[in-house]
């Protein structure tokens, strides 16, 4: 069954936490059931972006809009999934009870009097954890899932919704390869009946064959770098502005030498010709830099 898709529109936006503004006058525009990957290096503003598209964060400045509303009176058709989720895992609930709340996510108040769940409850939740593929860990308790396991919850969470834009935060960090190819499937199947996918990511291996469009955000460096399709907009200037130091380029010929048991810490990037990009996800926290290698 098609949904009515929304768009996403924000207009001069200024949005930070109370000592800390991260973007100024920031303007973007995505499309509704488009999927769309949010990149940028650790701190560059990935989740509070999402946050602010949530309606999780208020702008100071400027205004959201998802599909002609204001995000609280969009809340209805939001999914989302936290980067760092505040469930208490080992609190005694099972696997399906965790997906139930996504019913009522955004609207305890609301409900939490309505013990009786609706059909149309039971259908969406049925749904969201075929989709995720864990009927058969329903039952469970949800102290017993692994990290994977969580993850699947949270975004069936997030699905349990039946949303028209579900926004991922970091999704695929821990789940692992096969479910991964998996999981991309069931995102574009959701795109196919015009829901919008938005997800932050700073796995680069997974763009250019995945996502629709591309956002390369860098608060640091001006907030929004480019948008568009990946093939287009991942180029190597734009990634350098977007990674900064944390990105290394080199030909196919240095990289064994270049690398070598480092590599698998690296997300790379096919750029064409002779050149594979690199970015080094644990140069940020750890301080250091492999620098352009050409
Ligand atoms: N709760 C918070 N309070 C204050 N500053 C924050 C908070 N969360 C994130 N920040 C800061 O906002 C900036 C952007 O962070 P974030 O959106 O989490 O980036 P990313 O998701 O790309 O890693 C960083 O400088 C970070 O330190
Ligand atoms: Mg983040």
């Amino acid at each position: 069954m098609p949904v009515r898709g929304a768009d996403v529109a924000l207009r001069d936006v200024t949005v930070g936490y109370p000592d800390h503004t991260v973007f100024s006058d920031l303007s973007m525009h995505i499309s509704a059931g488009v999927f769309t990957g949010i990149i940028g290096p650790n701190g560059s503003g990935k989740s509070t972006l999402l946050k602010t598209i949530a309606g999780l964060l208020t702008p100071s400045r400027g205004d959201v809009s998802i599909g002609g509303d204001p995000p609280k009176a969009a809340r209805k058709f939001l999914g989302y999934m936290p980067q760092a989720s505040n469930v208490d895992w080992r609190f005694p609930l099972t696997v399906r009870e965790l997906v139930e709340m996504g019913r009522y996510q955004f609207s305890w108040s609301r409900r939490i009097g309505r013990l009786i769940k609706s059909r149309d409850d039971r259908i969406a939740v049925d749904r969201a954890l075929a989709m995720m593929d864990i009927q058969d860990l329903q039952r469970e308790q949800i102290v017993e899932l692994s990290g994977g396991q969580r993850k699947r919850t949270l975004i069936a969470r997030a699905l349990a919704r039946q949303p028209r834009i579900l926004l991922l935060d970091e999704p695929s960090a821990e789940l692992d390869a096969v479910s991964d190819a998996q999981f991309f499937d069931v995102l574009c199947d959701l795109t196919d009946f015009g829901v919008s996918v938005i997800m932050t990511t700073h796995d680069l291996s997974t763009v250019l064959e995945h996502y629709q469009e591309v956002i390369c955000v860098n608060a640091l460096a001006g907030g929004v770098i480019a948008q568009g399709q990946p093939t287009s907009v991942l180029t190597e200037d734009v990634l350098r502005r977007t990674f900064g130091r944390e990105l290394a380029i080199v030909s196919h010929g240095d990289q064994a030498a270049g690398f070598g048991a480092h590599q698998r810490e690296h997300s790379t990037v096919p750029l064409g010709g002779e050149l594979t990009l690199h970015v080094d996800e644990h140069s940020h926290t750890e301080g250091h830099s492999h620098g352009p290698q050409r």
